[in-house]
């Protein structure tokens, strides 16, 4: 009924009498918490240790940049990764280009640090999809604090180039509510006399600012005005770090759970921090079935069990400043809203335009082959809910997100679905259909 074809194409064909999804789970790490842990291991002194570390291909990519760049960092193993850290100024220029595959994070976190490697000179490029993305919302504002950074389109597309320079602080208003741009900025303050502030237009996650401070930076954020600040030319210390089970892959199990009728399941150590877990809230007004157990802070995020039934779920708006929280759930929850009730209006959701892949259109084109009712707003989608999906041909074009978001549609759809792609999931979730193949009953 779940079958892998060619290595490629993941074939789904609920039976006739449909499935229910239920067990015990447990979902891999943290993508943003792992990419984080790798590079503050890489850049502070002394050794760091990761329990828990996702093994999906993007922080694969953020270990091999900075293997690259000299880092000592031990077998990639979700037990047990050990970083012998040299410290920020100790990063060598590596002798090839710096891959960063299919990874956003990993190409803007790590061009803060490079940027401010004075005098050290690299270049970094990604898959087709990140060659595509923007990276001028991080180049501006290095180049304001007095970065050199040379690329394709304006220095906006990589593959990019490098001139490590000493920098100078500045106060950075970014018009865009983003961690990766946060992040990039913090990073490259690290290196600056001085305080350097990122003042954001709604708050994004905060993994950055908890574990900076975690390895002795300075920092500081003022939750009124949406104001980070961190002082910069402190040394880091090498910690352990905990990271816990991701809030967006937990996420294809609280809506598959949700939607498929007779399902119950228990999603083990989740992170449930605040800026993570707008899906909550969102699933809860829907009308789903979820109860967080088990609550408790490991090395400073917050984390619980989740219990999902299945149960009736009602369209719903979701936009303003809740989106920043939930801005990679948006393809999941468009699935949720296709099997509720009434019209879901989702907006203020743009970003998504420039994910992975075109997610909005995307997301709307695919599902509509199923035989949902999805029009794409020019910053969303607005879902008529309610009609019966019929399994067919859909495509992930390679944007993980998608890919399993399909894979939940198709377990409501009758009939059998093909999503072209599927092994895109490697990227977040490398275990994704044996979990699947697993829970179905
Ligand atoms: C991430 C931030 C978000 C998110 C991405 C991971 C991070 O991107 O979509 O998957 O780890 O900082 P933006 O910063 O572009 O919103």
């Amino acid at each position: 009924m779940i079958e892998l074809y060619q290595q490629q194409d993941l074939v789904i064909t609920p039976p006739s009498l449909g499935i229910s999804l239920r067990g015990t789970i447990q979902v891999p790490g943290d993508k943003s918490i792992s990419h984080r842990a790798l590079m503050l291991g890489a850049i502070a002194k002394g050794t760091t240790t990761i329990e828990g570390l996702l093994l999906g291909e993007d922080p694969l990519s953020t270990a091999d940049c900075f293997r690259g760049m000299g880092v000592e960092i031990s077998e990639l193993n979700s037990e047990k990764v050990i970083i012998q850290g040299q410290g920020l100024d100790n990063l060598q220029e590596a002798t090839s280009v710096l891959n960063a595959g299919n990874s956003g994070t990993t190409m803007r976190l790590m061009l803060g640090l490079l940027a401010s490697a004075t005098g050290k000179f690299f270049t970094v490029t990604g898959d087709e999809s990140l060659r595509s993305r923007p990276m001028s919302r991080v180049i501006k504002p290095l180049t304001q604090m007095g970065a050199q950074i040379w690329g394709r389109q304006n220095d906006n597309l990589a593959p990019l180039a490098i001139r490590g320079q000493h920098l100078q602080a500045i106060t950075y208003h970014s018009p865009v509510a983003s961690a990766q741009v946060k992040s990039c900025i913090l990073l490259a303050g690290l290196n600056v006399a001085g305080e350097t502030k990122v003042v954001e237009p709604a708050l994004s996650r905060d993994h950055s600012e908890r574990m900076l401070k975690a390895f002795g930076a300075q920092i500081d954020s003022d939750l009124e005005t949406l104001t980070v600040t961190i002082t910069g030319q402190n040394q880091l210390t090498g910690q352990k770090v905990v990271v816990p089970g991701d809030i967006s892959s937990a996420a294809f199990w609280l809506v598959g759970g949700a939607i498929i009728s007779g399902s119950e399941l228990l999603i083990k150590r989740v992170g449930v921090n605040p800026t993570r877990t707008g899906v909550l809230t969102i699933l809860e007004r829907m009308g789903a079935q979820i109860t967080k157990e088990n609550e408790q802070i490991i090395a400073g995020e917050p984390v619980a069990d989740l219990r999902v039934r299945s149960s009736k779920l009602q369209s719903c708006r979701i936009e303003g400043d809740i989106i920043p929280s939930l801005i990679d759930e948006i393809p999941i929850l468009a699935v949720a809203a296709v099997f509720a009730q009434g019209t879901t209006i989702i907006r203020d959701a743009a970003e998504l335009r420039v994910k992975e892949s075109d997610r909005l259109a995307v997301m709307a084109r695919e599902l509509n082959r199923l035989g949902a009712q999805i029009t794409e707003l020019p910053d969303g989608l607005e879902i008529t809910g309610g009609t019966p999906l019929k399994g067919t041909n859909v495509d992930s074009y390679t944007d993980h997100r998608v890919a399993m978001s399909l894979a939940i549609a198709a377990l409501g759809a009758s009939q059998t679905t093909t999503i072209h792609g599927a092994l895109a999931a490697a990227v977040s979730y490398p275990d994704f259909i044996d979990t699947l193949k697993n829970i179905c009953t």
